[in-house]
């Protein structure tokens, strides 16, 4: 199973679900059969590191992003991965946009697996710090939800 978590820059929301969940899977001991990666729909920041912020946010919750790099939406997306989680309505909006139609991929938002379907996981990039502890919080409660969701659907699939 593969999960692609998406947002704008590629250095804020969707590396901290990367680093979030990549660990949650592990502590689930679901590693070796669910693997995850992250983009941007915008590609001002390919390359580069995540924000310094959100490393700063996700290290205090013993989360390390310093290895993830930027990179950009790209349409083999939709058949590399399983599910398309996007962070917000414009996120997604922009991969409704690009999914082909003949697209297996679950896309959709990804507080939907928090419980919280149609929220958005806000854009923490021009305000303060407790943005991205907001995002943490969020992307913490959405991983449980996820977590819970592959672990059924791995069970029907055995
Ligand atoms: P992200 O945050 O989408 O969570 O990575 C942003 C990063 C950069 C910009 C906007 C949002 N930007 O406008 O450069």
């Amino acid at each position: 199973m593969r999960i692609l978590f998406v947002c704008l820059g590629n250095i804020c929301r969707s590396p901290t679900a990367e680093g979030v969940f990549r660990r949650r899977l592990e502590e689930a001991g679901l590693a070796e059969v669910v693997t995850v990666d992250s983009c941007g729909t915008g590609g001002w920041h390919i390359g580069k590191a995540p924000d310094a912020r959100a490393q700063a946010a996700a290290r205090g919750r013993g989360v390390d992003l310093s290895s993830l790099r930027a990179r950009q939406l790209d349409a083999e997306d939709f058949v590399r991965f399983d599910y398309l989680l996007a962070m917000d309505d414009d996120n997604l909006a922009s991969l409704e946009a690009l999914r082909p139609a003949d697209c297996d991929a679950q896309v959709g938002l990804l507080l939907d697996f928090a419980g919280e379907a149609g929220r958005a996981v806000p854009d923490p990039y021009y305000g303060g710090e407790q943005g991205f502890d907001e995002v943490l919080d969020l992307v913490e409660r959405a991983a449980d939800g996820l977590i819970d969701h592959l672990r059924q659907r791995l069970e029907c699939e055995r």
